[in-house]
C-alpha cells in the first residue's frame, strides 16, 4: 500500500496515480476541473483486498473518513459536473443526509445483481447497491438522455397501444432507464474479469459515462481498484484520472488503459485463467452440456 510518496503514471490525456484517495485529490487534482466523478469505496465490511483490510474502528469513523473524501469530490468538480457514490445499503444514509446539504442529490439509484452463491437463511439477502447521483448545480449539469436509452418493454416487446388517447397510438419503444437498474455482476468467465474482490461491471459505468460526461471531458475515480470507470472512459474518448493506493490494482490499471506493460522491471500480464470445462463431477469435457454453461459465469 502507498501511504507515502504519491507516483504519477500517464499516457495521451490518462492519468494514474498510486496514493492515498485523500492526498492525491487534495494535492493533484485543482479544484473544479472534473466533469464526473465516480467514487466506490471500501464500504468497511471487512471485504479480502490485496494488502488492505476493509475495515474502520468503528462506524463513525468511516463515516468521517467518508466525509474527508466527499468534500474533496465536491471541491474537484466542474460547476457543471456530476458525482456518483456508490455506498454500502448499511451507510447509504448517512452519505444522504451529508451529500444533500452540500449538493442536489439527482437521484436515488438501486443497482441490482443476482447472486448464485450461498444466500441468507434467515434475513433477506442483499442483492443490491445504492448510488447517489448528485450534480452541483440542478439548473446546469450534463444528461444525455438519448445516449442511454433502454427498450421499454410495454411498447417494444409487448407492442401494446394506448387506446386512452383520442387517436390510439404505440407506446413509446424506448426510454431513459428509472432509477433501478440490473446489470450482471462480473463473473470469472467474463472478458473483463481481473483478479479484484468487487470489481464493477463495464456495463454500469458505460451508463454513468454516456448520460453525464461527453467526449473530451474529464472523468474523475479516486478507488479505481481494477480501473473500470478509466478502461471504459478511454473507451468512450474521455480523458481520464484514476487513483488506487495498492500496487497490484496500479498494476491492472496500467494494463487495462494501455498506459505502460511494464512497472518496476515486473512484465503486467492478464489474469491466467483457467479454461478447463467440467461437469458438475468434476470430469474434464462434460457430458451434461447445459448444465456446464448454466453454471459457467459462477
Ligand atoms: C470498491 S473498490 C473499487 C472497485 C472499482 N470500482 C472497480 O471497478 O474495480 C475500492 C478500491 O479503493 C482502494 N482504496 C481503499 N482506500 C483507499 C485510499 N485511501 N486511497 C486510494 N485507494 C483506496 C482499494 O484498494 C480498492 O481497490
Amino acid at each position: 500500500m502507498n501511504h507515502g510518496n504519491i507516483r504519477t503514471f500517464g499516457k495521451e490525456g490518462h492519468l494514474i496515480y498510486w496514493g492515498d484517495a485523500v492526498t492525491v485529490l487534495d494535492e493533484k487534482v485543482p479544484d473544479e476541473s472534473a466533469d464526473l466523478i465516480f467514487a466506490d469505496p471500501p464500504y468497511s465490511i471487512g471485504k479480502k483486498f490485496a494488502n488492505f483490510h476493509d475495515k474502520w474502528p468503528s462506524e463513525a469513523e468511516y463515516a468521517k473518513w467518508c466525509e474527508s473524501w466527499l468534500e474533496l469530490c465536491i471541491a474537484k468538480l466542474k460547476p457543471t459536473g456530476s458525482l456518483y457514490v456508490m455506498a454500502s445499503t448499511q451507510c447509504a444514509p448517512h452519505l444522504d443526509l451529508f451529500l444533500r446539504e452540500r449538493i442536489y442529490i439527482a437521484s436515488r439509484i438501486v443497482w441490482h445483481y443476482d447472486s448464485s452463491g450461498v444466500q441468507a437463511k434467515r434475513h433477506f439477502g442483499s442483492m443490491y447497491e445504492p448510488i447517489l447521483f448528485c450534480v452541483k448545480d440542478k439548473e446546469n449539469y450534463t444528461f444525455n438522455a438519448d445516449a442511454i436509452k433502454v427498450k421499454a418493454r410495454t411498447g417494444a416487446e409487448r407492442n401494446l397501444i394506448d387506446y386512452r388517447k383520442t387517436k390510439p397510438s404505440r407506446y413509446n419503444t424506448e426510454k431513459v432507464p428509472g432509477n433501478v437498474w440490473y446489470f450482471p455482476r462480473v463473473r470469472y468467465r467474463m472478458h473483463e474479469y481481473e483478479d479484484h474482490p468487487t470489481q464493477k461491471p463495464e456495463s454500469l459505468l458505460e451508463r454513468i459515462i454516456l448520460a453525464s460526461s461527453n467526449p473530451g471531458d474529464v472523468v474523475l475515480d479516486p478507488f479505481s481498484g481494477t480501473f473500470t470507470t478509466s478502461a471504459v472512459g478511454k473507451r468512450l474518448r474521455r480523458k481520464t484520472i484514476g487513483i488506487d493506493f495498492v500496487k497490484d490494482y496500479i498494476k491492472i490499471g496500467l494494463r487495462r488503459c494501455d498506459i505502460q506493460c511494464v512497472l518496476d522491471d515486473e512484465r503486467l500480464l492478464p489474469v491466467e485463467k483457467n479454461v478447463e470445462r467440467r461437469n458438475a463431477n468434476g470430469i474434464l469435457g462434460g457430458a451434461n452440456k447445459a448444465k456446464e454453461s448454466a453454471t459457467s459465469y459462477s
